[in-house]
């Protein structure tokens, strides 16, 4: 069974990935990591991220870069989202994700572009949104626990650029593929989204 979790920035869509995940004993990956590991490469040789060549050098990373905890760092989030633009990091980043997903038993895998473009053909999918004024909530508490001195307003404003770029680039925007089914986690607990991504899983598994 595959499982195809897509949305934008702290909608939750990580935490309901690893739920499913964990539920259905199924394999997860966050496909936000690779971008982020581009990024991350990117900071480090003090590259340009509008650098479409230098970022799609950057893309043959090892594996063991994915487990650096500073590709988490907000930085990287901001990065990650101007060099998935880039066609040619899409298309060099893309098979990896398809090998992940065609694995024998299945997976989960979350992202922008799960059920459009990396598993048209996904068992389920599921679009997991929340107003960006939660979101913005939450990531801002997330950062202040991590000892970061942002703003909420600054925090609600990178997460509204960071959305424009995300849905509004040429290649593989964020959007929701016809056949997910919308979660709204809003004014949901994390037990209850749970709950629910578990629901719309088993629907669309015995609609199958
Ligand atoms: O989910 P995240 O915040 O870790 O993602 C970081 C950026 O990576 C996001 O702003 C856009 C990009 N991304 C993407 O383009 N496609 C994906 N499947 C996952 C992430």
């Amino acid at each position: 069974m595959i499982i195809a979790v897509d949305g934008p920035a702290a909608s939750g869509k990580g935490t309901i990935a690893r739920a499913l995940a964990r539920h259905y004993a199924l394999p997860h990956l966050d496909t936000g990591l690779l971008y982020r590991a581009v990024a991350r490469r990117l900071l480090d040789d003090g590259s340009d991220p509008a650098d479409q060549d230098a970022a799609a050098a950057a893309c043959d990373f090892d594996d063991a870069l994915l487990g650096d905890p500073r590709l988490k760092a907000d930085d990287a989030g901001k990065v990650a989202s101007i060099v998935s633009a880039h066609p040619a990091v899409r298309a060099a980043l893309i098979e990896r994700q398809k090998r992940f997903a065609r694995q024998d038993g299945g997976a989960v895998l979350d992202g922008r572009d799960i059920g459009t473009v990396i598993a048209p053909d996904a068992d389920a999918k599921l679009f997991v949104r929340a107003t960006s004024a939660i979101r913005a909530r939450r990531r801002h508490d997330e950062l202040r626990k991590a000892g970061s001195a942002l703003s909420y307003d600054r925090v609600l404003a990178d997460l509204k650029a960071r959305d424009l770029r995300d849905t509004t680039r040429a290649a593989a925007p964020l959007r929701q593929a016809p056949d997910a089914v919308a979660l709204d986690t809003s004014f949901l607990s994390v037990e209850s989204a749970i709950s629910h991504a578990i629901e719309i899983v088993e629907r669309c598994r015995s609609a199958k």
